[in-house]
């Protein structure tokens, strides 16, 4: 029997994989990972559960346990750790740092791999991440990798928390982007970077308009849909 359509999505913090993968997931009536609010999640869990992000049998363990959910709403989908509803908090900047130190620990990694496996379900799955391809679904029907500059995403991350109403320092973020890319990318296990397969997209000079046109090119000419 051949396995669900997976699409997945790869690529560093940043680059538009958020929208492009909601928006392919809502064309094409697919199910939609967004794998790294798991690692958020976890972090999130075991800094509640005063452990350290470098804990690694603990962190385990918290992954085997912790009751992560994922409920779809108007407004987008919310994340929910033991019934409560954790969405914001895990969208700070602390979080992702976070979430990119305990995911450098390979047994971590390996906890969390069934539970993102079983989001494979007809009539498909549009997956998020940075080892969507690599690792998690190495059997991807089709394989995206989002990249784009350091700065432009920056920039796009200043843009995001001003128009929150929030303080944005570009400097400093370009900084914390650059280390997380850096972890992100030279960890031992699952890395970040193209499966050899995959067909790199840069969206450093387009807008989300564009980077979902050109992806649903690339789908079309892999997959009949
Ligand atoms: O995509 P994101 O910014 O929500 O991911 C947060 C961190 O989680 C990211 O810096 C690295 C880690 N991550 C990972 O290692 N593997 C994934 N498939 C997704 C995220």
């Amino acid at each position: 029997m051949s396995k669900a359509t997976v699409i997945a999505v790869d690529g560093p913090g940043g680059a538009g994989k958020g929208e492009l993968t909601r928006r392919l997931a809502s064309e094409l009536g697919f199910k939609l990972l967004d794998s790294g609010a798991i690692y958020r999640v976890l972090a999130y869990a075991a800094r509640k559960a005063g452990l350290a992000l470098f804990d690694e049998d603990s962190l385990c363990q918290e992954a085997a346990v912790m009751d992560l959910s994922f409920e779809p709403t108007e407004k987008g989908v919310h994340v929910l750790l033991g019934g409560q509803d954790v969405s914001s908090a895990i969208r700070t900047e602390e979080a992702g740092v976070n979430a990119s130190k305990v995911a450098q620990l390979p047994s971590v990694r390996k906890a969390l791999l069934q539970r993102q496996r079983d989001f494979r379900q007809e009539p498909g799955l549009v997956a998020d991440g940075r080892d969507m391809g690599t690792v998690v679904f190495p059997d991807a029907q089709v394989k995206i990798f989002l990249d784009a500059a350091a700065e432009v995403r920056a920039q796009r991350r200043v843009k995001q928390l001003q128009s929150a109403g929030k303080e944005a320092d570009f400097e400093l973020i370009l900084s914390e982007i650059k280390e997380r890319d850096e972890r992100d990318r030279n960890r031992l296990i699952a890395p970040l970077k193209p499966a050899d397969d995959a067909v790199v997209l840069d969206s450093s000079e387009l807008g989300i308009d564009e980077v979902f046109a050109r992806a649903m090119e690339i789908i079309k000419s892999r997959i009949s849909i």
